[in-house]
C-alpha cells in the first residue's frame, strides 16, 4: 500500500473549487452481487451502479458532464461540440443534459444512417440534438469535424465549446471520477472493506480519476481498465495524460506514469463496438443471476474480461472486487441483431 499523499479533506476542498453543473443523482449504489460471485467461484463482487446517475439513462458520461459543463457555462458558452460513434452513450447524456441546462447540442456521429434511429441515436434525436452522421477511420478524427462545426457556430454569432474525449476539457471528467471514488470508499468502509480491485470499461477520463485519487489517497485499490476500443493512441498514455492534467486542474503536485497504469486491450475482439461471444455470455450471466443489464459495447466486454481473471485463477479471493457499471445500456436496444434467429 503507498502512503497517503493527500487527504480526503484536501481533495474534496479541490474539487469544489471547480465549476460543476449538478445532473446525476448520487451517491450511486454499491451492491453485493452474491449470486454472481457464487456462479463464478470467485471472490466477493459488488457493483457501482453508475448506470443509475439518473439524468437520461444515467452512466459514468453523467458525471463527467458535471464538471465539462460547468466549465463551459463559466466560459458563456451556448452551444456544446462533441463527437463519438453512432450509439455513444457520451453524446446521448450530452445530448439530455444540454437539453436541461437549454444550450445548442451538436454531434458529429460515425456511423451509418439506419433505416429508423434506435438506442442512444434515437435519444440524441429525441432529445433535441442537431446530428450528422458520418464516416471516419477512428474516433478521434472527428475532432477536426467538431472543429470546423464550432467555427461555423462561431460566424452564426454562437458561443461553442468543443469536447474532445481524448484531451483537454475531457479531463474534468477524471476530475469526477476522483469525486467518485471519494464516494466508493466512503462506501466500502461502512461495510470494513478497505482494499479493492476495481475493474471497469476505461480507456480515458474515468480511469484516470480513479487512478489519481486512489494513489493520491494512498487507498490499497488495484485499477484494472478494459478497453473497449482500439486506437493510434496507447491507453495507458490517455489515462495517464488525463489524470496528470486533472491533477493540475485541482492544483495537486502529483503526477503518474504510463507505466504504472494496468489497462488491457485484451477483450476488445475484432473491434470496437463489435460483438465477442466472451462479452454475450457475460451479460447473459450478469442479467441471469443479478437482474442488472451490462451494454454490449463497454460493460460487457469489461466484465467479460473479470470473470476470465477469475477463472484463470488470477484473483485473490479474499480480496473484494468492485465491478464499475458505467452504464451504456441504451444501447443494447440497438444490438438486438445478436438475438435475430440464425438465417
Ligand atoms: C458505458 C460506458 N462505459 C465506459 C466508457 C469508457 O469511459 P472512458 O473511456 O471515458 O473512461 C464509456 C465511454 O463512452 C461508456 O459509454
Amino acid at each position: 500500500m503507498q502512503r497517503a499523499l493527500f487527504s480526503v479533506a484536501e481533495l474534496r476542498q479541490a474539487i469544489d473549487q471547480l465549476p460543476r453543473t449538478h445532473l446525476a443523482v448520487l451517491p450511486t449504489p454499491l451492491e453485493e452481487a452474491a449470486r454472481l460471485s457464487e456462479a463464478l467461484g470467485g471472490p466477493p463482487i459488488f457493483f457501482k451502479r453508475d448506470d443509475l446517475t439518473g439524468l437520461g439513462f444515467g452512466g459514468n458520461k453523467t458525471r463527467h458532464l458535471e464538471f465539462i459543463l460547468g466549465e463551459a457555462l463559466r466560459q458563456g458558452a451556448d452551444t456544446i461540440v462533441t463527437g463519438a460513434s453512432v450509439q455513444s452513450n457520451f453524446c446521448r447524456q450530452t445530448a439530455a443534459a444540454c437539453a436541461k441546462l437549454g444550450l445548442r447540442c451538436v454531434l458529429y456521429l460515425n456511423g451509418e444512417e439506419p433505416d429508423a434511429p434506435q438506442g442512444n441515436l434515437l435519444l440524441d434525436h429525441l432529445a433535441g440534438a442537431d446530428v450528422h452522421l458520418v464516416q471516419v477511420r477512428q474516433l478521434p478524427d472527428l475532432i477536426a469535424l467538431c472543429e470546423e462545426a464550432a467555427a461555423a457556430e462561431r460566424q452564426a454569432g454562437r458561443k461553442p465549446i468543443v469536447v474532445d474525449l481524448w484531451h483537454g476539457i475531457a479531463s474534468l471528467g477524471s476530475v469526477s471520477y476522483v469525486d467518485a471514488a471519494l464516494e466508493l470508499s466512503e462506501q466500502l468502509a461502512d461495510l470494513g472493506l478497505m482494499r479493492a480491485s476495481i475493474y471497469l470499461s476505461s480507456a480515458t477520463a474515468t480511469q484516470g480519476g480513479l487512478e489519481l485519487a486512489a494513489r493520491a489517497l494512498g487507498l490499497d485499490w488495484q485499477v484494472v481498465g478494459i478497453s473497449p476500443i482500439r486506437t493510434d493512441l496507447a491507453p495507458a498514455d490517455v489515462v495517464a495524460g488525463l489524470a496528470n492534467e486533472a491533477a493540475r486542474r485541482l492544483g495537486l503536485d502529483w503526477r503518474i506514469d504510463a507505466a504504472d497504469i494496468e489497462n488491457q486491450e485484451d477483450y476488445i475482439g475484432p473491434g470496437y463496438a463489435q460483438p465477442t461471444t466472451e462479452a454475450r455470455e457475460a451479460l447473459e450471466l450478469v442479467a441471469s443471476t443479478e437482474g442488472i443489464f451490462l451494454d454490449p459495447v463497454y460493460t460487457a466486454k469489461a466484465m467479460a474480461g473479470l470473470i476470465d481473471h477469475v477463472r484463470a485463477g488470477k484473483l485473490d479471493p479474499s480480496r473484494p472486487v468492485v465491478f464499475l457499471h458505467t452504464g451504456g445500456t441504451p444501447a443494447l436496444f440497438a444490438f438486438n441483431h445478436w438475438y435475430a434467429p440464425a438465417q
